[in-house]
């Protein structure tokens, strides 16, 4: 008898029909949120065509993370075809957590002071260049798609300078932006086909053969001095820009959207005391980061599970539902408003926030993430005036949910700046 028919004998498996979540979420973004208003907060459906439960609310999901973290293994990206060991994402136990330590102590010694000047100027440049260009009538959505390829180079080349190293105006940057764009040229590369390995191996050439890197600020050559940059660790890194380059498009291309229908909050950032001004700035950024950017967390069930009563069977995908866990009345006045007046006030929501995660994988670069989106966003509020048409209603992504492709941002640069 499997071990699932002997649970079933005592355990039920969570409520809900075996309805499609996922397509039931791409009309109506609500969906997790008003099953879990209906039914309960623990409940089944499939997604992707599979057997599905879900959680939603971060004190029940932090407690199942932290209970059975063993038999819970993150969903991502499979990088056996690119570099020895897994992506940091997927890995678990003892290794896991040394691999961990090494980038977070790696990251401790970041000097962000010295790079932040040149991350301004990358920001101002394409911005100015973004002002310049003019759009074709011709392309459908060309707008969007400028935008987009602008806030994407914007992210890259951050990413690659803090992460790889490479100072800007380098040929190392110029070669390793190239080599990006083969990499994932329209998104994320979730999949790794023969392009990708191609890429992949030529951006590794790049950074193991280049001269430059010796003399960088960036976060390998820190971790290279301390001996830990092995073929995993290398990989790690290299693909960690192509995720988080993405993972920040789509977080820059929100802030430009509430940017564009809240002049006010600009004004704010423009016109605070330089010392008040990232404050007011964070505080934007976490409001974007609560109300559109956190999503769900993913994980395989490795093991059989009893929680909560219920029976989460071996190989059932589980959603950590985040993005309604931050639409909770409780933890949030009016969920639904745009309000980074509550970060200014608290800056920290303790259990009820929770963008880059809950346990164990929480994001090595969630502080680095915000300040980086606060610089952009600062460097838009002193040099620009920008308005948006379209973007309404938001659409579900191959990855993320985005504001509609009809989304076009018009940046007008103030003079004197
Ligand atoms: C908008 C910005 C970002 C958001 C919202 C975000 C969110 C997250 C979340 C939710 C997780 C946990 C995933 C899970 O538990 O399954 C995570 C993990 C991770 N993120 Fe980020 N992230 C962002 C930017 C970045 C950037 C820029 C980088 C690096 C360049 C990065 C590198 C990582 C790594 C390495 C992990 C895995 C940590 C581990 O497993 O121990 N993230 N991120």
């Amino acid at each position: 008898m499997s071990s699932v028919l002997a649970w079933s004998k005592s355990v039920k498996l969570p409520p809900g029909k075996l309805s499609r979540l996922d397509e039931m979420e791409r009309s109506d973004r609500r969906t997790f949120q008003t099953l879990a208003n209906q039914i309960g907060p623990v409940f089944k459906g499939t997604i992707d065509g599979r057997f599905a439960i879900c959680v939603v609310g971060n004190k029940i999901a932090r407690r199942l993370l932290s209970n059975h973290s063993a038999a819970l293994k993150p969903v991502t990206i499979d990088v056996s075809r690119l570099f020895p060991g897994e992506f940091m994402r997927g890995m678990q136990g003892e290794f896991h957590k040394s691999q961990r330590v090494a980038l977070i102590k790696g990251l401790g010694t970041v000097n962000m002071d010295v790079l932040k000047p040149s991350m301004h100027q990358i920001i101002r440049e394409h911005l100015e260049a973004y002002c310049k260009s003019k759009s074709n009538p011709a392309r459908r959505y060309d707008d969007f798609y400028r935008w987009s390829d602008t806030l994407s180079v914007i992210t890259s080349s951050m990413l690659i300078q803090l992460v790889l190293g490479a100072k800007p105006g380098s040929k190392l940057l110029h070669d390793l932006m190239r080599l990006y764009r083969e990499l994932g040229p329209n998104g994320v590369a979730w999949n790794v086909g023969d392009k990708q390995v191609d890429a992949y191996q030529r951006i590794s050439d790049c950074l193991t053969q280049s001269p430059t890197i010796e003399d960088a600020k960036g976060l390998i050559t820190i971790l290279s001095n301390q001996g830990q940059v092995d073929a995993n660790m290398l990989g790690n890194l290299i693909y960690m820009v192509e995720t988080g380059r993405y993972d920040m498009r789509g977080l820059f291309r929100w802030i430009s959207k509430y940017a564009a229908d809240n002049p006010i909050w600009m004004t704010r950032i423009r016109t605070s005391e330089p010392d008040q001004r990232a404050v007011v700035a964070k505080a934007f950024v976490q409001e974007v980061l609560r109300l559109d950017q956190s999503e769900r967390l993913m994980r395989e069930v490795l093991d059989d599970i009893v929680f909560e009563g219920f029976l989460f069977p071996k190989g059932t995908l589980l959603r950590v539902c985040m993005w309604e866990a931050h639409k909770d009345e409780q933890a949030f006045e009016k969920p639904f408003a745009f309000r980074p007046e509550r970060f200014l006030s608290e800056q920290t929501f303790g259990e009820g926030f929770s963008p880059f995660g809950l346990d164990q994988h929480l994001c090595p670069f969630a502080v680095f993430s915000i300040n980086l989106a606060s610089i952009f966003l600062m460097e838009l509020a002193s040099g620009f005036e920008i308005s948006a048409t379209g973007g309404e209603p938001s659409v579900r992504g191959p990855y993320h949910w985005e504001p509609a492709p009809d989304f076009s941002a018009r940046l007008t640069q103030i003079k004197n700046t």
